[in-house]
């Protein structure tokens, strides 16, 4: 296994994550960046968002096939509702993280996730 491409961008470690001609337009596609860590990829006409692909309700990698509503995805399992650009949770509960990313000709780079272990791994 190759080790991923990576580059610095005013201090923040992007990994390169894929083509953005790739992507489905209106719709999400995810992507593992390590063991640990899975985002999901939403090309849409207001912009590219990266989030994690884990639903905070229930620690599921569902968010990528969630229900789209303008900037707005809801999430398969039970519907919580996340905003893609801030990662806010409609109804006020826990937020989906979002990711930084940057868009060089056709690569989008998506920050690398340099955090400690998730707390959810833990049980795993
Ligand atoms: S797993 Fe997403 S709302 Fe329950």
């Amino acid at each position: 296994m190759t080790a991923p491409m990576t580059r610095n961008v005013d201090g923040v470690r992007y990994v390169r994550l894929c083509n953005v001609l790739d992507l489905p337009q209106a719709d999400g596609k995810a992507f593992d960046i390590d063991d640990l860590h899975t985002v999901a990829v939403f090309r849409l006409p207001e912009g590219l968002f990266v989030v994690s692909n884990v639903c905070p309700h229930k620690r599921m990698s569902v968010i990528c096939n969630g229900m789209l509503s303008g900037t707005t995805v809801q999430c398969p399992m039970h519907g919580w509702r996340f905003d893609l650009r801030s990662g806010a949770n409609m109804a006020g509960q826990a937020p989906l993280r979002v990711y930084r990313h940057v868009q060089d000709g056709d690569w989008v780079w998506v920050e690398w996730p340099d955090d400690e272990r998730p707390a959810w791994a833990d049980a795993l």
